[in-house]
C-alpha cells in the first residue's frame, strides 16, 4: 500500500504514516472470499513447484521469466528497477508494489515540480499508445497520503523481457511526496479488484491470461543493504530462484484476495510467543512491519530499552541493536516462523535518546498505526524470500533468504 518514510533533505526522516481515513477507504472495496483449500496443499504446491524453481530450470525457461534487478536507497526505504514502456521503449525506475494494484508514471505534459523530478512518460513519442477511448482517470491514494491522479491508457510493458499490452496512468498530479523519492512511478502488484479504475487488470492478470508468463508468480528477493550493499536483489516475473532461500517454500494461502492477505498466526519475540493472531497483508510497498498498538507495546515491552518517542511520535529502540547476533521478532504464518533479526530491528538512527540506557536511538523496524490489518512489509521482505503466486488458490510462498 505504499507506506514510504521519506527524507526531507536536511537527511532527518519523519515517520510518515496513515491516517485512519485513507486505510480504511481502501478496505471498502468488495472482499472476495478465498475458496476453502484441502489439508494437502502444501505438499501439493511443493510438489507443483520443485519441477520450476532451480536456477537451470529458470535459464532454459527464458520465455516467460522476466529478470528486474533493484535497487534501494539508505535504509531500504523502497526498492525499484527498470520498467520499459512504449515503442521505442521508455525506460522508468518502478517501485513493484504488492500493497496496491495501479501502474502510473508522470506524464510528460505535467511539468510541476514534483513531475520534473522523475523520468516522463511522452506518449507522443510512442508509436504504440493508445489513450482510454472512455476518457477514464486514475485515481490514487497510498497509506501514507501521498497520491497521484491522471489519464490512462495502454501500451507497451516490458518487465525484464515480458512485454505485454497494458493499461498505465499519466500523472498529471502527483503529491509532493514523490519529490524526495528516487523512484519514476508505481508499479502495482497487488489483485485486480484493486485496481482504482473498476474493470482494469492488472499486469500479472494480464500476462497470465497471455500466458506471457512461465509461472504465474511475482518472487520478491529484497535483501537489505546491511546484507547486500543494496544490490543484487530482484523480482522474478514468472519464475521462483530457489538458490536465495533456504529450504521449502512454505505457501501461505491468501485469505482475501485484494491485497495479499494472509492469516498471521503468532508473534514471536525471540522465541517468546505473544498469542496474537490478526489478519496481515504482505507488502513490498511498506517500509516497515506495522503492527496495531497494543502488539506494537507488546513487542516492545521485550526489547530492552525500546519505548514510544511522543516527540518522534513513533516507536524507538536503542541503535546498539543492530550489533545484536542473536534475537528476533517472528511471525507464524502456514505453522512455520519466519523472523526479523533484532538487528533489523534497529532501523534508522533517530539522535540522542532520552531512555534510561541513554545512547543513540533507532527508529524501530516495527510501527503501529490504527489499520485493521497488519503490514509485513519491507523489513520482514528483506529477511524472507516471498512468492506472489496467483495460481488458482493464490497464496505467498515465504522462506528465510540464504
Ligand atoms: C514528446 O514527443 C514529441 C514527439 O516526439 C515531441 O514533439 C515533444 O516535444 C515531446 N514532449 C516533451 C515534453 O518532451
Ligand atoms: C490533485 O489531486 C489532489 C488529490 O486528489 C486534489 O486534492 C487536487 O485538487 C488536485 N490538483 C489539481 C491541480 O487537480
Ligand atoms: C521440501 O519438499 C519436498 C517435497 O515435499 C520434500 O521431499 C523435502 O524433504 C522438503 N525439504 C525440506 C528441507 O523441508
Ligand atoms: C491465547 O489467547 C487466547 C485468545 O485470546 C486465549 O483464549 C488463550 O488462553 C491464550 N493462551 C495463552 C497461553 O495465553
Amino acid at each position: 500500500m505504499k507506506i514510504s518514510i521519506l527524507f526531507i533533505p536536511l537527511g532527518i526522516a519523519t515517520l510518515v504514516l496513515a491516517n485512519g481515513d485513507s486505510t480504511t477507504s481502501v478496505f471498502e472495496v468488495p472482499l472476495v472470499r478465498n475458496p476453502t483449500y484441502r489439508g494437502d496443499f502444501q505438499a501439493q504446491m511443493q510438489k507443483m513447484r520443485n519441477r520450476y524453481g532451480s536456477p537451470e530450470t529458470i535459464a532454459a525457461a527464458k520465455k516467460g521469466v522476466g529478470l528486474v534487478p533493484v535497487t534501494s536507497p539508505a535504509f531500504d526505504t523502497e526498492y525499484y528497477g527498470p520498467v520499459k514502456i512504449g515503442t521505442p521503449g521508455q525506460t522508468f525506475n518502478m517501485n513493484f508494489d504488492t500493497g496496491s494494484a495501479d501502474i502510473w508514471v508522470a506524464s510528460s505534459t505535467c511539468s510541476t515540480t514534483t513531475c520534473k523530478s522523475h523520468r516522463r512518460f511522452n506518449s507522443s513519442s510512442s508509436t504504440t499508445f493508445r489513450l482510454d477511448p472512455a476518457k477514464r482517470r486514475f485515481r490514487i491514494e497510498y497509506g501514507d497520503g501521498s497520491y497521484a491522479n491522471g489519464p490512462i491508457g495502454t501500451d507497451m510493458v516490458n518487465v525484464g523481457g515480458i512485454q505485454i499490452r497494458q493499461t498505465i496512468g499519466l500523472a498529471t498530479n502527483e503529491s509532493a511526496d514523490f519529490e524526495v523519492s528516487k523512484m519514476d512511478g508505481m508499479f502495482g502488484l497487488a489483485f485486480s479488484s484493486y485496481e482504482s479504475v473498476p474493470g482494469v487488470k492488472t499486469f500479472m492478470t494480464n500476462a497470465i491470461a497471455k500466458k506471457a508468463v512461465a509461472l504465474p508468480v511475482v518472487s520478491a528477493y529484497l535483501p537489505s543493504l546491511r546484507r547486500s550493499g543494496g544490490k543484487g536483489g530482484h523480482y522474478l516475473f514468472g519464475a521462483i530462484d530457489s538458490t536465495k532461500f533456504h529450504g521449502n517454500l512454505t505457501y501461505v494461502p491468501v485469505t482475501v484476495k485484494g491485497y495479499w492477505q494472509v492469516t498471521v498466526q503468532d508473534v514471536l519475540v525471540s522465541g517468546q510467543s505473544l498469542n496474537r493472531s490478526y489478519q496481515g497483508i504482505v507488502d513490498t510497498g511498506t517500509t516497515l512491519v506495522i503492527l496495531d498498538d497494543k502488539t506494537t507495546a507488546a513487542v516492545h515491552s521485550k526489547i530492552k530499552g525500546a519505548y514510544f518517542d511522543k516527540q518522534e511520535q513513533g516507536w524507538v529502540v536503542p541503535c546498539s541493536l543492530s550489533k545484536a547476533q542473536t534475537g528476533s521478532v517472528g511471525f507464524r504464518l502456514a505453522g512455520r516462523v519466519f523472523e526479523v533479526p533484532m538487528a533489523d530491528i534497529a532501523w534508522e538512527p533517530v539522535g540522542k535518546g532520552k531512555g534510561k540506557l541513554g545512547g543513540e536511538i533507532c527508529y524501530s523496524g516495527v510501527q503501529s498505526i490504527d489499520s485493521p490489518v497488519w503490514i509485513l512489509g519491507d523489513v520482514f521482505i528483506k529477511n524472507n524470500y516471498c512468492v506472489f503466486d496467483q495460481s488458482a488458490i493464490p497464496s505467498v510462498g515465504i522462506a528465510p533468504l540464504q
